[in-house]
């Protein structure tokens, strides 16, 4: 009788932490997806980036405020679920003209975004969910 108890228990015992090893690899595999062929900024979109927005959201930035919402020179490193919600804040803050602050502007006034500018920083955020999510 006893061994018997063995024959069955052991094997299933073993089947259990095969499936659930499986399973932990699966999901974590799952929740770390980059996208498949990388994240890349297009050059022009980089421009505008680079000019009116990177000095505050990018790892050496003084800002860490800026830095805890934003940091643009990390996006490609992102989950792609992480990634699609970054991409929306963006487009969120053109749309709401929140982007680059007020203050800063009063600032350093050329470095507002013009409309063209804005559009297709918007565009490129709507195209790069898409392209992400389809
Ligand atoms: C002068 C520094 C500065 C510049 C330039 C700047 N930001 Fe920000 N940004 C901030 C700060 C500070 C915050 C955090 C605001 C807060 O927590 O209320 C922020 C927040 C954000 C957020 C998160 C918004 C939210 O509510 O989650 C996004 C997205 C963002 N910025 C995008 C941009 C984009 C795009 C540009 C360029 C068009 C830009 N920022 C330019 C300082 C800056």
């Amino acid at each position: 009788m006893k061994k018997t108890g063995a024959i069955i228990w052991l094997p299933l015992t073993v089947f259990f932490f095969i499936s659930t090893a499986f399973i932990s690899f699966q999901s974590s595999h799952n929740n770390n997806l980059v996208p498949e062929e990388g994240f890349a900024i297009p050059d022009d979109v980089n421009q505008i980036l680079e000019t009116s927005c990177f000095g505050c959201h990018n790892v050496e930035s003084s800002s860490d405020k800026a830095k805890k919402k934003l940091l643009i020179d990390q996006l490609s490193e992102l989950s792609k679920a992480k990634l699609v919600g970054k991409l929306g804040d963006i487009g969120e803050v053109i749309e709401e003209n929140e982007m680059p602050p007020e203050k800063f502007l009063a600032k350093y006034p050329d470095k507002a975004l013009t409309s063209d500018e804005a559009k297709r920083l918007k565009d490129w955020a709507e195209e790069a969910v898409n392209e992400l999510i389809k």
